[in-house]
């Protein structure tokens, strides 16, 4: 992608990617999901209607799903998913509005491997898409891992480490600056209390202003910043590796079978492509998801509408936490 690509050419070169991996392409499901526990009402995630084969209640059958939009194989597919995270475990509600990055409903692009492919093929696929399709910097590119903290469940996975520090060595990066640690808060993914689960390994990017490629100082500042709850350093794809079935009573165990479910964030990958006119200019760059033409024509609607410019300002929260309205500031 030399020219800067569109929100649409952005989501179709992902699926278009999995597809060359002989993915099945299905359609987004319902918005409207209702969990077994009753926790739920909205789907969180895209691995939402998979659950029942990564349960093995249904065996992998996605190429004969209705709609199918790319026929590939019956145990691998690749989608994107409109999710509303508004409650539950996953709820961003109090991020929205006064961030650029959140929202309540956005678009997640994922693709799974049923009982399939496992860490190898999508730590291996994740790079190639991100660093050499799309052409992300690498020096601003960090991958975090799952070690256990105190009373967290299973083993730290020393295995995505070593596929991660691979990719790194071979172009000449320390993967000591460029893996990260995370306990189960940031690095064992849970749809809910219950259900499957496991660990995950997420890649953040680093956007803080400068060069597109930054040097060894610069790269372990940005390590510093991983998981910081700031828009300078985000995540944009989790790669979760489901092994285990979360259960009522607190216990872990091991599934039938591994499977893989990856989320990226399609908005935050397109605000990152778009803002900084494909990795050109980190330095001016205005980083929001807000910025890219997902959100533009509709601001552009509501400024014809209303005769008021959108500014692209994020109001500010007051002492309490609560947003303060533009107008009130
Ligand atoms: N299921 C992976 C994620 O939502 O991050």
């Amino acid at each position: 992608m030399s020219a800067v690509p569109t929100a649409a050419q952005i989501r179709q070169s992902f699926l278009d990617f999995f597809k060359e991996k002989q993915h099945t392409i299905v359609p987004s499901d319902n918005v409207g999901y209702t969990s077994r526990d009753g926790a739920r009402i909205f789907t969180n995630a895209g691995m939402n209607q998979f659950v029942p084969i990564f349960l093995g209640e249904r065996s992998a059958d996605v190429d004969t799903w209705p709609g199918v939009l790319h026929k590939g194989l019956p145990t691998r597919a690749a989608d994107t998913q409109k999710c509303i995270r508004a409650g539950g475990k996953h709820n961003d509600l109090e991020d929205v509005g006064l961030d650029t990055y959140h929202h309540t409903l956005f678009e997640m692009l994922g693709n799974w491997s049923f009982g399939d492919y496992f860490k190898k093929e999508a730590i291996s696929w994740a790079w190639e898409l991100v660093i050499e399709r799309w052409k992300f910097p690498p020096t601003r590119v960090f991958a975090t891992i799952y070690q256990p903290g105190k009373g967290d469940p299973a083993e730290r996975d020393q295995e995505a480490w070593d596929i991660w520090a691979e990719k790194f060595r071979s172009i000449g990066l320390d993967p000591d600056i460029h893996i990260v640690n995370g306990n189960k808060k940031d690095n064992f993914w849970m749809m809910g209390d219950t259900g499957p689960c496991g660990p995950c390994t997420e890649i953040h990017i680093d956007l803080t202003p400068g060069a597109p490629n930054l040097d060894e100082d610069r790269q372990r500042a940005g390590a510093l910043l991983v998981n910081g709850s700031d828009a300078s350093c985000i995540e944009i794809w989790n790669n979760v590796f489901i092994q285990y079935n979360a259960n009522p009573d607190g216990s872990f165990v091991p599934l039938p079978a591994q499977h893989v479910d990856t989320g990226m964030g399609f908005e935050r990958v397109c605000s990152i492509i778009q803002g900084t006119k494909n990795f050109t200019d980190f330095e001016t760059a205005k980083i929001s998801n807000y910025d890219t033409d997902v959100f533009k024509p509709i601001f552009d609607e509501l400024t014809k509408l209303s005769g008021k410019t959108y500014a692209s300002t994020l109001p500010k929260a007051n002492e309490q936490g609560h947003v303060v309205p533009v107008t009130e500031q």
